[in-house]
């Protein structure tokens, strides 16, 4: 069967599959969900005013894919020809990881297609930073789609060496070529609880001192917080960013706050929600974190143009991002880059390959 044929399948029998006993759900959705992308034998072209350049890098769209989606830097080309602003690799940890497995699921992860959201707790499956960056570095570049590559300090190694692995992967994916760095500050999905918790001050001096100060060429740095962050939390870590040197914030990974993200779920779902969060926990995803990811990053371009840091810095939103519509609010906010994971593969099911062709349709009737 042809991929696209397979996809459209499966988007019709999705509300279906959750009427299927819970744990029978997740374990039809874990485990590797990209087999059914296979390159498109077109390319399209986004119109040229939907272009813009943040750092002196050309981004052809205002859309990419968020982190996570392709952890060991497949499909690079296939986003490319879709017409993606950008590509996101990663998440990647200095060591290999196999991710997480309970119950006899491997990487679980459960869709809520009625709500347009879904829940993950991979634990950031990678082939590791050494791996990756060669294949970061072997990509061949297609014009107005940088590469990026979404690191983390590997949850298996705690202190001093924690940070010194990281800062050792960012020189990987440097000496790689990639054009600019996202360090994952907001995984809730690794045995040690909230990453941004734990020494988040002393990780970001250390990434300072030895890669901020010290690069051979300039990548910009951004740093990527959670959709759960207070508004009151936001004053403090845009000034040490700022301080500090980085190029941007991200807003943000997905939530678990799941009382709060309940209440979006819709009715029919919410057994398997129950089901996911009680049994995996893990990160929820999608529309329930539309409202969230717009305050956090409104809120931030305001102490943004009040602080005005020396360097160019720049504000990104992720977080149910679903239509163009999303992608006017973002610009309306002062956002200029946007990125999507669970919206892209919901677009994906009805439009195939015409993902971002179909979303920037709407940009023309304007
Ligand atoms: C299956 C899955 C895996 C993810 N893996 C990562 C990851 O490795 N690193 C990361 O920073 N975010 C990861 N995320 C979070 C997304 O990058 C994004 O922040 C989140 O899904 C919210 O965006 P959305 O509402 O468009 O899905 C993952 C999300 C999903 C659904």
């Amino acid at each position: 069967m042809k991929a696209s044929t397979l996809a459209r399948w499966e988007r019709k029998v999705r509300p279906f599959l959750t009427k299927l006993p819970p744990k029978a759900v997740v374990a039809q959705y874990s485990a590797g969900r990209l087999d059914f992308l296979a390159i498109p034998p077109e390319a399209y072209v986004p119109p040229a005013e939907l272009g813009r350049t943040l750092w002196g890098i050309h981004f052809r769209s205002p859309i990419m894919n968020a982190a996570g989606m392709f952890k060991n830097g497949e499909c690079y080309e296939l986003v490319a020809r879709q017409g993606a602003g950008a590509y996101l690799g990663g998440t990647g940890t200095w060591n290999p990881r196999t991710g997480n497995e309970k119950e006899g699921i491997h990487l679980p992860f459960a869709p809520y297609p009625r709500s347009r959201a879904a829940s993950n707790w991979l634990g950031l499956p990678n082939d590791g930073d050494e791996v990756n960056s060669q294949r970061a570095a072997g990509l061949q570049r297609i014009a107005g789609t940088p590469i990026g590559w979404s690191v983390m300090g590997s949850p298996d190694y705690q202190g001093e060496e924690k940070v010194r692995h990281l800062v050792g992967g960012m020189r990987l994916y440097e000496q790689a070529g990639v054009d600019f760095m996202e360090i994952n500050e907001s995984c809730p999905n690794t045995s040690h609880g909230k990453p941004q918790d734990d020494d988040l001050a002393r990780r970001l001096h250390y990434v300072k001192e030895l890669f901020l100060e010290q690069q051979s060429r300039k990548v910009p740095v951004i740093v990527k917080f959670s959709n759960d962050t207070q508004l009151e939390q936001l004053p403090a870590l845009l000034d040490l960013l700022f301080e500090l040197g980085y190029d941007g914030v991200n807003f943000g990974n997905s939530s678990t706050a799941y009382d709060l993200r309940r209440e979006s779920i819709d009715p029919h779902e919410r057994v398997l929600y129950h089901f996911f969060t009680k049994t995996f926990g893990g990160g929820v995803t999608g529309r329930p974190l539309k409202e969230s990811s717009l305050e956090l990053v409104a809120k931030a371009v305001e102490y943004l143009k009040a602080g005005r840091p020396t360097q160019e810095f720049h504000i990104i939103r992720t977080g149910g991002i679903e239509t163009w519509k999303d992608i006017k609010e973002s610009e309306g906010a002062g956002i200029s880059l946007n990125q999507w994971f669970t919206g892209y593969f919901a677009a994906f099911g009805e439009h195939q390959h015409e993902v971002y062709q179909q979303l920037f349709q709407d940009s023309k009737i304007e």
